[in-house]
């Protein structure tokens, strides 16, 4: 299936200069191409007047009782009474002979559905860019009617692209199409009701399910059997989205793989990194595949060394439990971080094809030396004062185990055995409970051969040479530092920026990595989910280095909660001649 240079949110807002995808209807927004939007008759009962503006501009349905609404309870009996409206015209809607896509979300209630999963399906339904027969469900064992479940969905949704259009109808349309069944996860009964339930709004029509397993690891296996055996598609496409984490290792990665495919083909499993949707991480091929000027430098003879720079400015708060089972190397390096490393360093892909781009990002994992422990820093964050404000250590969560050696900072140099990349350090740093929020992708290039000017550029060479910054998040950049002379009479140099900032550049809301990674898997776009072999692959970098970290009982170095990280990250970056780019204030 071959595919040509897309974008999954090429919807009918998206302005006219972005690039457009033509891979199989699926791609552009969905809408747009196979789903000709339609006005959606707004039933006359709908009032506005449970919509908030909120602060940023933005409009939120509130969860607080408007003044002429006493409790929550009335709100949710005018939302189900909205809604209750809206389900007549949906079923009435739909008499036409097209498919249907039901999106299931199994774990309705976490922390996941509403921070993400149901912000990200409302963005894409606001955007036109859902099929037009759409139904949301979510499935969970927490008891709840559709109408809470709404309420619920309603409290998260914002309006971040046109503030002000329709913004309050939309909504009301949106959650018109949300609905929930409780059950077990390893009912079988439970997910032929659903099937049931799924049924009544297909009405007959080819049905496309999607089952989003936003529910925690040990219970994905339940899930998929039960999805699969009482509740796939008899006419149509079952597909299932599972998050992270895929295992603590090769073996329990290979085993949960081996148990998935018990109930699905590879196809059908949509692997999410999600850092796979943002949008300079997709941004990234563009960049280097479509400018002369980068794709002839990519290389060990220009490059001198690549950094992956990860940092969140507050600690484990709230996910303790999950994350001391897990740690930073395989939270954030292991997936996040490759991920990005093997799209920067792969080789040309044959097409833009999912299997052919997945294909070369293998071939640069499994090209990748061996991680010595040498190669890798570990820390971890402990608490402190400062200003009459008390920044906990990590292991002052009551969640995690006292004396946890568990690293929540990791640094590593990662090494590519091809004629590419040979000798040239990868290096990665992640952390929590740093000084700043920031995810970037830094390119430091060689010097300059026999440079002219070198005396002006003072003695730290490092510092002079020219570096390329994808800054991923926060306020997305792409910038190219450069040495320029000071304009004047005299003489004089300074390092400069060429700068693409995207607020300044693009008009038009980033939209969140969630958004385009569950409208790929409605698409059957697989390009930004992992692959089996590529998830192999991945764990047999790090496995054996993890098995040595807890073997030996390594213990991580302790840093200050909001500091730059343990001290031994600079001594690796100095042992292979580098300095990381983010540390030096003044030249960021
Ligand atoms: P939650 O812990 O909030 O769990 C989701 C739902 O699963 C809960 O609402 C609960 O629903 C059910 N559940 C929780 N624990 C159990 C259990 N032990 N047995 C059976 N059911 C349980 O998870 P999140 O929403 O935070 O995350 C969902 C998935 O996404 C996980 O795999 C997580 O690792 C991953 N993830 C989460 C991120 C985040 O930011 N939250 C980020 C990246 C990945 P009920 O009781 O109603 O059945
Ligand atoms: C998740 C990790 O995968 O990514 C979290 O489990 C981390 O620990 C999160 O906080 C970061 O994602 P983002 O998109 O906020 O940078």
């Amino acid at each position: 299936m071959a595919s040509t240079i897309s974008s999954s949110l090429n919807c009918p807002t998206s302005s006219s200069s972005s690039y457009s995808r033509t891979t199989p209807a699926s791609r552009s927004c969905l809408h747009s191409l196979s789903f000709p939007p339609k006005p959606f008759p707004l039933p006359k009962k709908i009032s506005l007047r449970n919509v908030v503006n909120t602060h940023d501009g933005a409009v939120a349905a509130t969860a607080t009782p408007p003044e002429n609404v006493s409790s929550l309870e009335e709100l949710k009996d005018e939302l189900l009474s909205i809604t209750a409206s809206l389900e007549e015209d949906v079923r009435f809607d739909i008499k036409e002979k097209e498919d249907t896509v039901s999106i299931t979300v199994v774990g309705a209630s976490g922390d996941l559905a509403k921070k993400k999963i149901f912000p990200a399906l409302f963005a894409l339904y606001y955007e036109d860019c859902l099929p037009k027969h759409f139904t949301v469900f979510g499935y969970a064992r927490s008891k709840m009617t559709d109408a809470e479940l709404r309420v619920m969905i309603s409290r998260t949704l914002t309006c971040r692209i046109d503030k002000s259009e329709n913004c309050g109808e939309k909504m009301e349309q949106f959650l018109g199409r949300c609905f929930y069944h409780s059950g077990q996860y390893d009912s079988d009964e439970g997910f032929a009701e659903l099937d049931t339930k799924l049924k009544v709004h297909e009405v007959g029509r080819v049905s496309n399910r999607l089952f989003y397993l936003s529910i925690p690891p040990n219970i994905f296996i339940d899930a998929v059997r039960c999805a699969s055996t009482s509740a796939s598609s008899a006419n149509g496409w079952t597909r299932v989205i599972v998050e992270k984490p895929f295992g603590r290792d090769s073996e329990s990665s290979a085993a949960l793989t081996r148990d998935l495919k018990q109930y699905l083909v590879e196809d059908q499993i949509f692997r999410i990194d999600h850092y796979l949707g943002k949008e300079l991480v997709e941004n990234l091929s563009v960049l280097r595949f479509s400018n002369l000027i980068f794709e002839p430098l990519w290389s060990r003879q220009y490059i001198r060394n690549v950094q992956f720079i990860f940092s969140e400015n507050f600690g484990t708060e709230g996910r303790g439990g999950y994350f001391d089972n897990y740690g930073i190397i395989r939270d954030i390096m292991q997936n996040h971080l490759l991920q990005i490393l093997a799209l920067f360093a792969m080789e040309t892909p044959v097409s833009l094809d999912a299997e052919d781009i997945r294909n070369e990002k293998v071939k640069v994992l499994r090209s990748m030396k061996p991680l010595q422990l040498d190669d890798v820093v570990v820390g971890q964050y402990k608490g402190h004062t400062e200003g009459g404000v008390t920044y906990p250590a990590y292991t002052d969560d009551k969640t995690v185990p006292k004396g946890s050696l568990t690293p929540t900072f990791a640094a590593a140099a990662l090494f590519i055995n091809n004629a590419r990349w040979d000798g040239v350090p990868f290096l990665m740093k992640a952390g929590k409970a740093l000084g700043s929020k920031r995810a970037e992708i830094r390119v430091q290039f060689r010097h300059v051969p026999g440079n002219l000017f070198k005396t002006k550029l003072g003695p730290d060479h490092d510092r002079s040479t020219n570096e390329l910054v994808i800054r991923v998040q926060p306020d997305e950049a792409i910038y190219l530092k450069i040495n320029n002379k000071v304009p004047g009479l005299s003489m004089r140099l300074d390092r400069s920026n060429l700068n693409l900032h995207y607020a300044a550049r693009y008009s038009k809301e980033i939209p969140d990595a969630y958004e385009r990674l569950l409208l790929d898997a409605i698409g059957g776009e697989r390009r930004l989910f992992i692959r089996s072999d590529e998830l192999d692959a991945a764990w047999a970098l790090f496995t054996p280095l993890l098995k040595e970290l807890e073997e030996k009982k390594v213990e991580p170095e302790l840093y200050l909660y909001g500091s730059e990280g343990p001290v031994k990250a600079h001594h690796l970056a100095y042992r292979y001649k580098v300095q990381w780019g983010d540390s030096d204030n003044e030249h960021r």
